[in-house]
């Protein structure tokens, strides 16, 4: 089969390289792709909300399946504009992608199917949100109610920091005419949980942890993630039960209710407290960078997995996973989430054996024909999998530690909650 993937991320790396390992694969295509991505697949520079393009180049190509790895096509509708013209995609469609593109819309769906989450009021109005913000205790938490990647969320220890961040938003710094979300703090430790469906049944893949922040022990500002592991300890068997059943389930009762039955990974953001998880959000797409831990893990040709969930046979599918440790840490560029410097040399970063242990997924790189140079906020995700979490994060480091790049950032902390 010829295959589409869709983003430029290492998240779309590590899809197309287990991709590349399907026996059902015959060439690999991406949209736009990064330096990484173009060693194992065909790229072109189109636009990923260009969907006219996309579609002139699935044609041109005679592509037979197209694979979205970001939010903003599929909450742009990719999915029904490609379905109508007959070109098979994988991911959820417009309607349903609104779990991810609008949080007013996930908070309503939970409150009307009795989905455990924090309290949340909406406004699209400064002065009642503040009202409203003045008779809340703290900490407290403001999101944009739309795309953000990451950074339109503000948990606020001070009445000061809220009204700032409610500001924000109203001055349209994440964008034009978002409402604003105010949600009661939830305290816990977080995982990420991933399931795929296909309208009717779903299958579980693994959960994973996620490092939000950008700086060490969970302090600074949020990024789209500085490193992750998997398996996440904390998600225990009896959490995953409450969250299929209390969570997973009647979300996708509800879709289908609505007419929208859910196609597609669906990723919910979790927190857990005294053995109990609470939903914080949800994305329609695998996570970045929780995608590279799960790739390297999973046993299964991801793209049969795909052709089931897309024929909606999975109630016969079953995934296997490696019994393995896998760990990922994001090197950025200095100064990300904030600016940072663009087409600064990285030298060192071929230094490794490529193998089932030991990926290097790219994620803003280029090459210009001498060079790697770095091109984005995260640039590298260097990923491993061990028997145990300590040896997969050593090999990682010893990675990193070999890399000549003054102007990268990595956390050193990444999974040592989880060693004990
Ligand atoms: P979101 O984009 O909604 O996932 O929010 C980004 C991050 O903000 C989450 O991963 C949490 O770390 C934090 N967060 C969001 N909502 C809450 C909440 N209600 N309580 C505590 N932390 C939250
Ligand atoms: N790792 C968080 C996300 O992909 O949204």
């Amino acid at each position: 089969m010829k295959i589409l993937v869709i983003g430029s991320g290492a998240r779309e790396h590590a899809l197309c390289y287990l991709i590349s390992k399907s026996s059902l694969v015959s060439s690999i295509y991406a949209i736009p792709g990064n330096y990484g991505i173009s060693q194992l697949a065909e790229c072109e520079q189109i636009d990923q909300t260009d969907f006219e393009k996309i579609y002139d180049f699935c044609k041109s190509k005679m592509i037979e399946l197209v694979i979205v790895g970001p939010e903003v096509p599929l909450v742009a509708g990719i999915v029904d504009f490609l379905k109508e013209k007959e070109i098979k995609i994988f991911g959820p469609d417009k309607y349903a992608s609104q779990l991810e593109g609008s949080k007013g819309f996930m908070k309503d769906l939970c409150k009307q199917n009795s989905i455990p989450t924090a309290d949340y009021a909406r406004f699209d109005n400064k002065e009642e949100a503040i009202n409203y913000l003045n008779a809340q205790s703290l900490p407290i938490v403001i999101k944009a109610d739309g795309l953000a990647a990451g950074k339109g969320v503000t948990v606020a220890d001070t009445k000061k920091m809220a009204e700032q961040a409610i500001n924000d938003i109203f001055d349209e710094k994440f964008g034009a005419n978002m409402d604003v979300v105010i949600e009661e703090f939830m305290d816990g430790e977080e995982a990420s949980y991933f399931v795929c469906c296909d309208g009717e049944d779903f299958v579980s893949l693994e959960s994973a942890q996620d490092h939000k922040r950008i700086g060490e022990n969970d302090t600074g500002p949020n990024t789209g993630g500085m490193g992750a592991y998997s398996p996440a300890p904390i998600f225990t068997p009896k959490i995953k039960e409450q969250v299929d059943r209390e969570i997973i389930t009647p979300t996708l009762k509800a879709l289908k209710k609505n007419g929208h039955p859910y196609k597609g990974i669906l990723y919910a953001g979790l927190m857990i407290k005294d053995g109990y998880a609470r939903l914080v959000e949800y994305n329609i797409r695998f996570g970045d960078p929780e995608c590279q831990v799960l790739m390297l893990r999973m046993k299964n040709d991801l793209i049969k997995l795909i052709l089931d969930c897309l024929e909606g046979s999975l109630s016969k599918t079953k995934l296997e996973w490696e019994d393995d440790n896998s760990a990922t840490v994001v090197v950025a560029a200095k100064g990300y989430p904030g600016d940072y410097k663009k087409n600064t040399k990285i030298i060192g970063y071929e230094n490794f054996e490529s193998n089932d242990l030991f990926q290097v997924f790219h994620a803003g790189t280029k090459h210009d024909g001498n060079n790697l140079l770095a091109n984005g906020g995260r640039v590298l995700s260097v990923t491993a999998k061990n028997k145990n979490l300590r040896d997969a994060l050593n090999m990682i480091y010893a990675y990193i530690g070999q890399l000549d790049w003054p102007d990268g950032y990595y956390r050193r902390d990444i999974g040592k909650k989880a060693i004990k």
